[in-house]
């Protein structure tokens, strides 16, 4: 996501070069703005916005959906596109009645799904390389982020449902909006404008 968002970010007059020289750091100040960047994994920066470490947050919406997060979403990014799909190998029937033993990262949108279908499974939580799951026997089939669908076609595994579809989002801690209300606007007025050039960019290529 760094790489997609970086340019954007610069699009959007910020300075990054810190970022993009940054070797092994995780955090930076930025030296002409008045900004402070932390790189973080995904699952961990709804957990930074919710304590108040950070007050802006830019994180997939998997994760949002997953967390339950009650953050404040601002902007989509239109970038990180991709989508919740079922897949299993060729053997998975869907509506052998019994109860099935599902892999996936995202055990809350997968028993959401399944909730939905009146369908009572077994979550098993893997936490990366799930398409293993079902080539291995681990799981009967797996719920998980499909981007160019390589991975599921070169291991063999077809979609059976597709679910939500995902997409890079811009979120804000509540209290820090209320603290710095002129400064998180212009931020997310800024990026916003960069989102429209780089999607009309997009649809003139
Ligand atoms: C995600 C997802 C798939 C892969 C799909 O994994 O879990 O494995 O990307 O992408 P594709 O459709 O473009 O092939 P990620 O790269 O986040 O790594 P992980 O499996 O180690 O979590």
């Amino acid at each position: 996501m760094e790489k997609q968002v970086v340019p954007l970010l610069e699009e959007a007059g910020i300075n990054c070069d810190q970022i993009r020289n940054k070797k092994r750091r995780l955090i930076f100040d930025s030296t002409t703005q008045p900004y402070e960047f932390i790189l973080a994994k995904g699952p961990d920066v709804t957990t930074f916005l919710e304590r108040g470490a950070a007050d802006i947050g830019i994180v997939g919406s998997d994760i949002l959906t997953e967390h339950q997060s009650t953050q404040y979403e601002l902007l989509d990014l239109d970038i990180g596109k991709c989508q919740f799909v079922l897949a299993s190998t060729e053997a998975f029937d869907p509506d052998e009645p019994r109860r099935k033993i599902i892999g996936t990262k995202y055990p809350n949108i997968t028993k959401r799904y399944f909730d939905k279908l009146g369908q009572d499974v077994e979550i098993i939580k893997i936490e990366g390389s799930v398409e293993l799951a079902p080539l291995t026997g681990l799981a009967d089939a797996i719920v998980d982020i499909t981007e160019t669908g390589t991975t599921i076609r070169e291991n063999n595994l077809k979609i059976y449902d597709y679910l939500d579809k995902v997409s890079t989002r811009l979120v804000v801690n509540r209290m820090s909006l209320k603290q710095h209300p002129s400064e998180i606007y212009n931020f997310v007025d800024n990026l916003s404008a960069a989102i429209q050039m780089n999607n009309d960019r997009e649809i003139a290529q």
